[in-house]
């Protein structure tokens, strides 16, 4: 053992005593220093977090903090759609249900008329753009699948219920996907969203039906008939509800996140909102060819919707559930005005 281990040795053994100390006054002053650095580094740190979460594309929309309110070409807006929600087009072959069941109410409702309308209005039209709102789970009563595969289109589905998401991303669509709603108004802002969900054993095989009665708070579903009510009342009374705050963006923000200045299908369907989503467009903005929109007051005629649509420069083609209008002197129109049997498709 040399020397030199021996001393360590003997130091280490050694009781503790304590070091001298020298006691300045500038002590205090230097601890504050300290204290003042690491806390300004946490918050330096933890700013450096919370911004790259917030961007990063790392976080669920349910996880966003978005202030509400912003203008729809606001930097953030744009930003925070493009990173966290906005899904691409799926690559993988569809994966689409082929339960008979399921194919048996895939088509009902309003989807027929509907598709009547778009088939004529837009026949060997390839390579199209649409937005649908109220995209359900992209396959039962959807109005762009038929678009997507039969016509190469693709475009943007926005959903809000997280079910029907969650379904809509398991049939690899050819198209954008949001789960997010649309704003009522040139605005981003936060909405309580209404899913209902059909009980076990009622309309087990339909269940995108009561699905698609889900709706914000605060929409105005009275000015539907009493009748209608009543049945809409029915259906509530027997799902299950439950509530989640989601974000909703003008749909001017979802063409600018995704460069898109044409859009030639918008179909809205989103329980009460469609007029006052339809008013927030910036049309000297935005080229819009056909729109299909579900009105919730089926008694009456939209006067006033049809006057505004005018103004914009639209006809209404076809009026029942849903009205749909065309751009006038639109390529659309054209050919819908050459079918001999043209007329205004009116069912009541
Ligand atoms: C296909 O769809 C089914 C039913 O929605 C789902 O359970 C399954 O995970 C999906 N498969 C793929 C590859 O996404
Ligand atoms: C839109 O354009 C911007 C800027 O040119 C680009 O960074 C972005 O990737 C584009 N987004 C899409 C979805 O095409």
């Amino acid at each position: 053992m040399d020397h030199n281990m021996d001393v360590l040795l003997k130091n280490n053994n050694k009781k503790a005593s304590p070091p001298p100390v020298t006691i300045t006054r500038v002590a205090p002053l230097r601890k504050l220093y300290g204290l003042t650095l690491i806390a300004s580094f946490v918050v330096i740190v933890a700013t450096c977090v919370y911004t790259s979460g917030r961007f990063s594309g790392t976080m669920t929309p349910s996880e966003m903090q978005l202030p509400d309110h912003l203008p729809a070409s606001h930097p953030e807006v744009l930003q925070a759609l493009r990173s966290t929600f906005l899904l691409p087009p799926s690559k993988l072959p569809y994966n689409l249900s082929k339960d008979p069941d399921y194919l048996a109410t895939s088509h009902a409702d309003t989807w027929g008329i509907i598709h009547y309308h778009l088939s004529r209005l837009f026949s060997g039209e390839r390579g199209g753009f649409f937005v649908e709102a109220g995209a359900l789970d992209g396959q039962q009563l959807s109005n762009s699948l038929w678009l997507e595969q039969e016509l190469g289109w693709t475009g943007l589905l926005v959903e809000p219920d997280p079910y029907s998401f969650l379904h809509l991303g398991h049939k690899h669509r050819k198209a954008w996907t949001s789960n997010a709603c649309l704003s009522s108004d040139a605005f981003t802002r936060r909405s309580v969203h209404v899913a209902l969900k059909p009980r076990p054993g009622y309309r087990n095989n339909y269940p995108w039906f009561m699905r698609g009665s889900s709706h914000e708070l605060g929409v105005k579903l009275a000015t539907k008939s009493a009748e209608e009510v009543e049945t809409l009342q029915y259906y509530l009374n027997r799902g299950e509800e439950s509530y989640m705050v989601t974000y909703c963006f003008p749909l001017h923000s979802y063409l600018l996140a995704l460069n898109i200045t044409k859009v030639d299908l918008l179909s809205l369907d989103t329980q009460g909102s469609e007029i006052e989503i339809i008013k927030s467009i910036p049309w000297e903005e935005v080229e819009v060819r056909v729109v299909v929109m579900e009105v919730a007051d089926r008694t009456h005629y939209q006067s006033d919707l049809v006057e505004y649509m005018r103004g914009k420069g639209y006809f209404l083609v076809g009026r029942f559930m849903d009205y749909i209008f065309v751009r006038e002197g639109d390529s659309a129109h054209t050919r819908l005005l050459s079918h001999k049997d043209w007329q205004l498709v009116v069912h009541v």
